[in-house]
């Protein structure tokens, strides 16, 4: 039987690491779905200009091997993955994949923008989860600088407000959270708390089900 988890929210929130988390307690699998976005903005960047054809190229031709890529988590192809995001065309091409992920059995859990709202709305169990602008930009920083020493938080936090307004404002999925998604703040609450939170209400949503 299939059981889906959908975690929507902005970049560096933590729904990563509560989807993981999640995923590795109830044995689901685990589909980060800003992932297939990230490699069809670097795949559309390897042709020379990211534009609507190269983009919904990319994604109708996305391979495992285009997954796998080391450079997908730089703030490039952050970027990319926001650009190529806001096109229909390339979002279509995206949709079965990730419904099909979402209803094989044994659970899944998608962590991204529109889970909860276009690509599962059905979801047995939706979470939104958010932090201050000032804590993502912190988080994200610590992870980047390791590989770009001379990168500030400033930048980071500008980098990060000016992709959540398009991914926010765009026409087709925007993020925003489902009306029946709880709603999680990590600026106050630990990721330990947050994923023990989630375990609750998946107990609850499995024991319903
Ligand atoms: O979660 P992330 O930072 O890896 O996502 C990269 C970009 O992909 C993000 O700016 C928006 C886009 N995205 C999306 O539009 N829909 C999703 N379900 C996941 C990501």
């Amino acid at each position: 039987m299939s059981f889906t988890v959908a975690i929507d929210g902005p970049a560096a929130a933590g729904k990563g690491t509560i989807a993981r988390a999640v995923a590795a307690h109830f044995g689901f699998a685990h589909l980060d779905t800003g992932l297939l976005y990230r490699a069809t903005g670097a795949k559309a960047l390897d042709t020379g200009a990211v534009d609507a054809t190269s983009a919904e190229q990319a994604a109708r031709a996305l391979s495992e091997e285009d997954l796998a890529r080391d450079d997908l988590r730089t703030g490039d192809a952050g970027q990319a993955a926001s650009v190529v995001a806001a096109i229909p065309a390339v979002r279509a091409a995206l949709l079965d994949w990730q419904r099909a992920f979402a209803r094989r059995a044994g659970g899944a859990v998608l962590d991204g923008r529109d889970i909860g709202t276009v690509v599962c709305p059905e979801a047995e169990v939706k979470l939104y989860v958010t932090a201050s602008d000032d804590e993502r930009a912190k988080r994200r920083h610590a992870e980047l600088v390791k590989a770009r020493a001379e990168l500030t938080v400033a930048e980071v936090l500008s980098d990060l407000q000016a992709r959540d307004r398009r991914d926010a404002s765009r026409d087709t999925a925007p993020m925003k959270p489902a009306a029946d998604a709880h709603l999680f703040d990590t600026t106050t609450l630990s990721i330990e708390a947050a994923v023990a939170r989630a375990i609750a209400l998946i107990e609850q949503a499995r024991a319903a089900h």
